[in-house]
């Protein structure tokens, strides 16, 4: 595999480095010699533990149910009890879920401690390891109580993702033709040119092409960090893909995959993005299997998104396209974003 290593410049003066490329049993040669706590998933644990660096490892159930305060508490208790001082080190070994759980355990333990992750799925190599989001969920919300801040090191072994399933592996590409929509058409030449290879799991292939996402998205949050602008675009296809994931317990990437589809006809139909270009990106994900298999019902999303807005106003940002690799964000009203949606889907 081809290393490739991204550096981001945090505001602070600091930096954070992400590798793509890399084994990720190097972990060892990143970590002090003592007071390191690993926090993994029972998934992960069972079929890498085997290789875990030497050090006490904490297992959480695998699932977004483990985002919780409780089991934040439940960590922060063993880390005591294991002697984690302020100096100690949480390297957080699994996908989103333990990369959020680690990041925000290591944030407040003792007003914060370092930490590092090994990145195990596509959707948290391309997406939820890198921008210094970390947070966890309230009963009714998803990561509504969180902290920004950046692990020292990202590693991302892209053999690890051959013992995805095939729903988390397809979940994952959505984020990857995400990114490459709103910020990059080169690389999105380049995942039509290679769906052979990314449906086969080559981790050469794999490899460069989440560096290349990897780079785009650390260019975004290098400039906008706390989401007051450029950061939105990150959005494309969030607010229905949401509304529908919430509604229909569809993985996170394929209902995201429905969303940024409605959004581009959303886009086609105000004259922001061309037919041409939302019949090329469908072809592209049908050939990846990143949609839904399950058929979405307009109204439902539409009465959800009106049900989950309503406290934050009548208008939302939404992101649209205008070209491949060329996104914005603009205000919609809830009526128009409602009334677009119940037209499309009749
Ligand atoms: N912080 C951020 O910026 C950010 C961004 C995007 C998403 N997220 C969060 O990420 C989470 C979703 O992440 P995810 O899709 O990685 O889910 P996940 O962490 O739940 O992992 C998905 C499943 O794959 C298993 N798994 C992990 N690595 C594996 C491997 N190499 N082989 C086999 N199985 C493996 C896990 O045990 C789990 O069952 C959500 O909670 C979301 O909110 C955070």
């Amino acid at each position: 595999m081809g290393l490739e290593t991204i550096l981001i410049k945090l505001q602070d003066g600091g930096d954070s480095s992400i590798f793509s490329g890399m084994d990720w049993r190097s972990v060892a040669g990143f970590l002090p010699q003592s007071g390191v706590i690993i926090i993994t998933d029972h998934n992960v644990r069972d079929i890498y533990g085997g290789d875990f660096p030497p050090f006490p490892v904490i297992s959480v159930l695998p699932g977004e149910k483990s985002k919780s305060l409780e089991t934040i508490a439940g960590i922060v208790e063993e880390m005591l009890k294991a002697g984690i001082g302020r100096d100690g080190f949480v390297l957080g070994i699994g996908g989103g879920v333990v990369c959020d759980i680690a990041g925000f355990v290591a944030s407040v333990y003792m007003r914060g401690v370092r930490f590092g992750f090994v990145s195990t799925t596509l959707l948290s190599q391309v997406d939820a390891s890198t921008g210094g989001k970390n947070g966890v969920n309230s009963k009714d919300a998803k990561n509504i109580i969180g902290v920004f801040n950046n692990p020292g090191f990202v590693i991302c072994d892209q053999a690890m993702l051959k013992t995805l399933s095939d729903d988390e592996y397809r979940s994952g590409l959505s984020e990857l033709v995400k990114t490459a929509l709103i910020k990059d058409s080169g690389l999105l030449s380049l995942i039509e040119e290679h769906t052979e290879e990314i449906i086969n799991r080559d981790t050469q292939t794999l490899a460069t092409l989440i560096a290349r996402a990897i780079s785009i998205k650390a260019g975004i949050v290098e400039s906008d960090m706390r989401e007051k602008g450029e950061r939105r675009l990150l959005n494309f296809g969030h607010t229905l893909g949401h509304a529908a994931e919430l509604e229909y317990s569809v993985p996170h990437g394929k209902a995201v995959a429905w969303g940024m589809l409605q959004a581009m006809l959303f886009s086609v139909e105000k004259g922001f993005f061309k037919m041409e270009e939302l019949e090329r990106v469908s072809a592209l994900f049908r050939r990846l299997q990143v949609l839904p298999v399950q058929s979405i019902d307009h109204e439902i999303v539409a009465g959800r998104i009106i049900y989950d807005k309503k406290r934050t106003g009548k208008e939302i940002n939404f992101i649209f396209l205008e070209n491949p690799g060329n996104a914005f964000s603009a205000r919609v009203s809830l009526e128009e974003l409602a009334g677009f949606l119940m037209k499309s889907g009749t």
